[in-house]
């Protein structure tokens, strides 16, 4: 499709592309929305600047995507005032870390994640605090038909309080208290999702595969799983399968769960950041004729 309303620049081959010739503030024509969705699906994550949005206009151009629902599973997050679909990720100057500084998918440990989440800056530091992005289907690609097929009948078991530490150890900037809390906290909240699934819009494979919260393949213990998790891992964050998106005032990403992973660069040590996120729900990806 040749875009009519607005301009593609990509950022890398495989993920990110930044778009220009839109104002958020206005009702989106359908025409832009469309064109908009088609760049969301080719390129998995999409990114505006210098907009000046508040958060109904944030919320009504999520909303043209897909149901924005509360979210409950990014607990500890405040909600911007008076908006229920409206986090605020915020990173305070002595906080011992921040959101999302680990490659994730948003809530890959539920069974119904959300297909995209929005997020607008509102507050960043003096340097660093950049976002990465790395691409599923590109990771799928890179690997040889004989190992595609193996994992295309396996299935991943995603748990939340991997973000927090594994095997009695804390992740890096948790205490042992936190760690004992998240595993109280959020116990039981895990779920099982092919290896290898298919984007419902694109039609392309894609490796589902959290570098964090993947803990074992189902039926395998997490010693025998761990060598290959490791490995999928190191081809899904090869610099070559990311882009690096560098926020100014105005940005706004938006990215799809079930095209690519991401990771918030922790390296603004004392300073304050801020974002206003919105997710949304949509189709999720769908097995593929070789599943088991
Ligand atoms: C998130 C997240 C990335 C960032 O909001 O889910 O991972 O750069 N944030 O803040
Ligand atoms: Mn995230």
């Amino acid at each position: 499709m040749k875009n009519q309303t607005i301009t593609v620049r990509p950022l890398s081959a495989h993920t990110g592309a930044e778009i220009t010739g839109v104002d958020l503030a206005q009702p989106l024509s359908d025409q832009t929305y469309l064109e908009i969705r088609e760049t969301f699906n080719q390129w998995g994550a999409i990114f505006f600047r210098d907009q000046d949005i508040t958060p109904t206009q944030q919320l009504e151009f999520a909303r043209r995507f897909g149901n924005v629902t509360p979210d409950d599973y990014a607990s500890n997050l405040p909600l911007v005032d008076g908006y229920e679909e409206l986090k605020e990720i915020v990173r305070k100057p002595d906080d011992p870390r921040n959101v999302g500084g680990f490659w994730h998918m948003d809530k890959c440990f539920m069974p119904d994640p959300d297909m995209a989440s929005l997020l607008y800056a509102k507050e960043l530091p003096p340097y660093g605090g950049d976002t990465m992005f790395a691409h599923l289907g590109a990771a799928f690609d890179a690997l040889s038909p004989g190992l595609q097929a193996t994992l295309e009948t396996l299935s991943t078991v995603l748990i939340k309080s991997r973000a927090y530490g594994d095997g009695g150890t804390p992740a890096p900037g948790v205490t042992a208290e936190g760690y004992a809390e998240a595993l109280e906290k959020f116990a039981g909240i895990e779920a099982t999702h092919p290896a290898v699934a298919r984007h419902p819009e694109t039609g392309r494979k894609v490796l589902f595969v959290g570098p964090v919260y993947s803990d074992r393949f189902a039926g395998w213990t997490r010693e025998e799983s761990l060598p290959l998790l490791d490995y999928l891992s190191g081809i899904l964050t090869r610099p070559e399968h990311t882009c690096r998106f560098r926020w100014e005032e105005g940005s706004l990403a938006m990215w799809d769960n079930r095209a690519v992973a991401h990771y918030a660069l922790d390296d603004y040590p004392g300073h304050r950041r801020s974002m206003h996120r919105v997710t949304i729900q949509g189709p999720w990806l769908e097995p593929t004729s070789a599943a088991a």
